[in-house]
């Protein structure tokens, strides 16, 4: 039951349309303290409309639902231009209880996305150049992304649209085949490639000539050169073999690897109809699109020299998954600093009369900082990801190791942990922040962190354990005041899942585990849970509930939580 619609529902009866059920929806809000009631209905922005204040407007609809008698409801009351919403405690705490039990890891799931498609263009780095922070971020971003749109009914394709074409790997090839050896590529491939692709520049600096070499490589690479192909090939290999390392550590999935090179043969039929449609222009020697009339600055289509670029893959792209999936909604994980890029590629295939160009949404997302500055890796200074979850993981086994030695499969919970921390500290601020990197802070217990959360959950299930009794025939009555405040918050999942979708964003989801997380410890901190009397079987469905919710609230962000640690 989702009850903060419930609650929009009467409000919407009561309003009649002066506003719409949306706006309504947008409004209602969760107070900050219990006494408030379980949900506020903002009236201000309705004086205007309806000329009266908003305590006369507040004071209306309450008198009015009040006297509805309505049995979810036990009250309403209009303090300060608000309408406070006061849930039936023990109706809806035992309804709570019930339907949280029967639908298990399906609570909350909605069904918004019923025979609708959407692709996700995630992760994304570039071949023979070292995972950097930001496509971690849109890994773990994308990835929470798709699991929030399944949740809501949605089908998704996962495509990690890899950087495997342009120029650089010409000159990738030439600094490989004048100071290159097989067996440092294959040792170490993404450090040797880095540190072949800096001496080229340094070497170019004072010879410009090999420059012009870089080029004919690249021009070899594109008219299908054997030896230029195996080469590249070897590169992206070696490369991916690195990429899913990281993949693994994080429990990451694709459902296509279909990357830049994918659409060398599918980028001059989209020139041909962008020629067919006029919408080509000359422009020093270069072909683009004018976009003035958007306000945008021309997109580039084809270079002076007859080279396609970035946008001209990404045109050819959202047409193939057009063509191939049919989504209702395509979706960039992509920094913020391309926001440029995905603003004229939608403004393209709009001009082309694509409709679909209407589904195209870029989710940006801010920067990964490192005692405030952007964390680098050119100049051969790489920050390996991998290394970075690796010793995260070994911090987290530590952590483990002092407080829980006696603890069985430690090397399973530390990958856990120590992943979920990271992951969990990306997406607990709204994702246009930037953020800053600290494992310290990230693995800590105490703050408001993933450990935190799956610690709490771990908690919940050694309460469980404890208990014999099997929670799934428990009796449910409640008189529910100690419980309220976790039950106030169970109630809010449907809402605040909803709530992600709308705004594609998962740090809804964070906060709320997190809410939830500290409104059980309090409980467990002032309540003997395991006493026996008549209300311990609510007692123990609710902690059941409480990790069925927190397990869920976690898998959604892509993390897992260990039943001990
Ligand atoms: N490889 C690109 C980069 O690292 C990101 C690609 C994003 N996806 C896309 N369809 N443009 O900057």
């Amino acid at each position: 039951m989702n009850y903060a619609e419930l609650f929009c529902e009467l409000l919407a009866a009561e309003l009649n349309g002066v506003i719409t059920v949306e706006d309504i929806d947008r409004l209602i809000e969760k107070p900050k303290f219990l006494n408030q009631g379980d949900f506020a209905f903002p009236c201000f922005q309705l004086a205007k409309i309806m000329r009266k204040s908003p305590s006369e407007i507040a004071t209306g609809i309450s008198q009015h639902l009040q006297a509805k008698n309505n049995f979810t409801f036990e009250g309403f009351e209009a303090v300060g231009g608000y309408v406070n919403a006061f849930l039936n405690k023990s109706i809806v705490a035992v309804e709570t209880l019930r339907e949280i039990r029967e639908k298990k890891n399906r609570f909350g799931d909605l069904d918004k996305g019923t025979g609708q498609i959407v692709t996700i263009d995630l992760s994304s780095p570039n071949i023979a150049k070292p995972f950097s922070m930001g496509h971690l971020r849109s890994t773990v971003i994308g990835n929470s992304l798709s699991l929030i749109y399944e949740k809501c009914g949605f089908k998704t394709v996962k495509i990690n649209h890899l950087g495997d074409w342009g120029t650089q790997f010409g000159k990738l090839i030439t600094a490989y085949k004048l100071w290159g050896e097989e067996d440092s590529v294959k040792e170490d491939p993404i450090k040797e490639l880095l540190a072949l692709y800096v001496k080229f520049h340094e070497a170019a600096e004072s010879n410009p000539q090999l420059e012009q070499v870089g080029r004919d490589w690249f021009r070899r690479l594109e008219n299908g050169d054997a030896e230029a192909l195996k080469l590249w090939k070897w590169f992206k290999e070696e490369s991916l073999k690195e990429f899913k390392k990281v993949y693994d550590l994080l429990g990451s999935e694709f459902d296509s690897y279909a990357g830049e090179a994918f659409y060398n043969d599918k980028m001059e039929p989209m020139i041909e109809l962008l020629t067919d449609k006029r919408l080509l222009e000359e422009s020093d020697g270069a072909m683009v699109v004018n976009l003035d009339d958007v306000a945008l600055p021309p997109c580039l289509i084809k270079k002076s020299d007859g080279a396609t670029l970035y946008a001209t893959r990404d045109l050819a792209a959202a047409k193939y998954r057009y063509d191939q999936y049919a989504f209702s909604k395509s979706i960039y994980v992509v920094g913020n600093e391309q926001s440029l890029h995905f603003k004229q590629l939608k403004a393209v295939l709009a001009k082309m009369d694509f409709e679909w160009a209407a589904g195209i949404v870029h989710i940006p997302f801010g920067m990964m900082l490192k005692e405030g500055k952007k964390m680098s890796t050119r100049k051969g200074k790489v920050v390996l990801l991998e290394h970075v979850l690796k010793d995260s993981i070994d911090l987290a086994q530590k952590n483990i190791e002092e407080k829980n030695p006696l603890l069985m499969r430690k090397k399973e919970a530390a990958k856990v942990v120590g992943t979920g921390a990271i992951i969990f500290h990306d997406l607990k601020n709204f994702r246009m922040n930037d953020i800053e990197f600290s494992l310290e802070e990230m693995l800590k217990v105490e703050g408001e962190t993933g450990p935190y959360v799956q610690y709490t959950n771990a908690r919940a299930h050694a309460i469980l354990r404890k208990s014999a009794s099997p929670v799934q025939d428990l009796k449910i009555t409640m008189k529910g005041s100690a419980e309220w405040p976790v039950i106030s918050e169970l109630i809010t999942f449907p809402d605040i899942v909803q709530k992600a979708l709308d705004k594609n964003d998962p740090s809804q989801i964070a906060k709320y585990v997190l809410d939830l997380a500290q409104a059980f410890n309090k409980y467990y901190g002032e309540v003997r849970i395991l006493e026996e009397n008549e209300e311990k079987n609510a007692r123990l469905a609710m902690v059941h509930a409480v990790s069925i919710v927190l397990e869920e609230g976690l898998r959604l962000l892509g993390i897992k939580a260990p039943k001990e640690m």
